[in-house]
């Protein structure tokens, strides 16, 4: 039966970390995964999770079936987090939220989902993108295809060829654009030109996908909220993809949410009725407990506050890191230029750094990256970095 089953290559990412736990070097640094570290190299336990994960324990709620779509504390929470408590588009009963299994799962769903409206169109990630967007829409049985996004002199965004990738896609591509904090080049684009964005989707009839991984990580909820906002101000239909893997530390819990904007209150009714197949056809109903957990923080008004503030100890932190890497690059006799890793936001920074100097720094030093270059930020810490910033500096040198 499985005679002719080829071995697959191992995940970009995933694979990496198996490869980092293997190795047996104390010192080893793990600049792979996009995971947030604590000074002290441990994923943190947030302190509003675990106030919020006593209370859910004490209730002591049996573990019956939740809805399909996830529970609606935990859903209408996502909603006014994406789109503001007074969203009008809240109140007009224009947006449908579903629970998903993280960032990931909500992006199959919403796949699945749009698969289903044969729209016979194909979905367009940006060059480059996170690894696994290509592999979700293609399971899904999308057609992928790239629009330009980064520009590998400046290191920034290659606008003039986004806008000109976008104006070339025919009706009804799935667009997925990176909300904020944009995986794995750090690099993002402006409010002016998200609205320029909005112009072309609206005017070519693309479907914009919004993935929000990160929210929190640049500047703030509210302001790397942007794009949401000013997609649901464009009166367009749209998915939002979103997840608090990141921001609650939550990874394993797999807590996130699929979220679209319809046109009235009665598409919504039919759109989450086809949403609720898709999930129940896949996984049957989604799990308790990280819900509940993110449900309870962001429904309480003290909670609340606690996170927000965590958030923004997490977010400094690794602002903290990127100006101590330019430093101490410098300060280890580095020459090229890197101030742009402190123009970068969110977790990632996408360094420049060959495949070749990555495999180095690997077999060198126990520091893992992944081959494209993308390197963690958020895994640095105090005891780490000049071992980091002292290896990147050999191996370009
Ligand atoms: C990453 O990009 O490293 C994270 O989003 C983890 C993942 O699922 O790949």
């Amino acid at each position: 039966l499985f005679a002719s089953v080829q071995l697959a290559p191992k995940d970009p990412i995933f694979g990496l970390t198996e490869a980092y736990v293997a190795d047996q070097r104390p010192d080893k640094v793990n600049l792979g995964v996009g995971v947030y570290y604590t000074d002290e190299g441990k994923v943190p336990l947030l302190k509003a999770v675990i106030k919020a994960e006593e209370a859910v324990v004490a209730k002591q709620s049996p573990r019956s079936y939740i809805p399909i779509e996830g529970p609606n504390p935990y859903n209408s929470a996502v909603q006014n987090l994406l789109f503001g408590a007074d969203s009008a588009l809240i109140k007009d009963g224009r947006v449908v939220t579903a629970e998903c299994l993280g960032g990931t799962g909500a992006l199959r769903v919403g796949a699945d989902f749009i698969k289903r409206l044969n729209l016979n169109a194909p979905c367009a990630i940006s060059n480059p993108t996170w690894e696994n967007h290509r592999g979700i829409f293609e399971s899904a049985g999308f057609e992928v295809v790239e629009y330009a996004y980064f520009d590998g002199k400046t290191r920034g965004v290659d606008f003039d060829g986004m806008v000109k990738s976008l104006e070339s896609f025919p009706k009804n591509t799935t667009v997925l654009l990176h909300a904020c904090c944009h995986n794995p080049t750090g690099a993002d684009i402006t409010e002016a030109q998200w609205r320029q964005v909005i112009d072309i989707c609206k005017n070519k009839g693309l479907i914009p996908f919004l993935d929000m991984a990160y929210q929190g990580f640049a500047s703030g909820i509210e302001q790397d909220g942007i794009a949401v906002r000013l997609f649901a101000q464009s009166g367009m239909s749209f998915f939002v993809s979103s997840s608090f893997s990141k921001s609650f530390s939550l990874y394993g819990e797999r807590v996130g949410a699929l979220s679209i904007v319809t046109q009235s209150k009665d598409e919504s009714t039919r759109v989450l009725s086809q949403l609720k197949r898709v999930i129940r056809t896949n996984y049957s109903n989604p799990p308790t407990h990280g819900a509940a957990i993110a449900a309870a923080v962001l429904n309480s008004a003290e909670l609340r506050k606690l996170w927000e503030d965590e958030l923004a100890e997490m977010r400094d932190r690794i602002k903290a890191m990127r100006h101590g890497l330019v430093e101490k690059l410098a300060a280890a006799g580095v020459k090229q230029d890197f101030a742009f890793i402190e123009q970068q936001r969110g977790m990632f920074s996408y360094s420049g750094l060959t495949a070749e100097q990555v495999e180095r720094l690997q077999k060198e030093d126990g520091i893992y990256a992944l081959s494209t270059g993308r390197i963690c930020v958020a895994a640095l810490n105090t005891k780490n970095i000049d071992k980091v910033a002292k290896a990147i500096a050999r191996v370009l040198a």
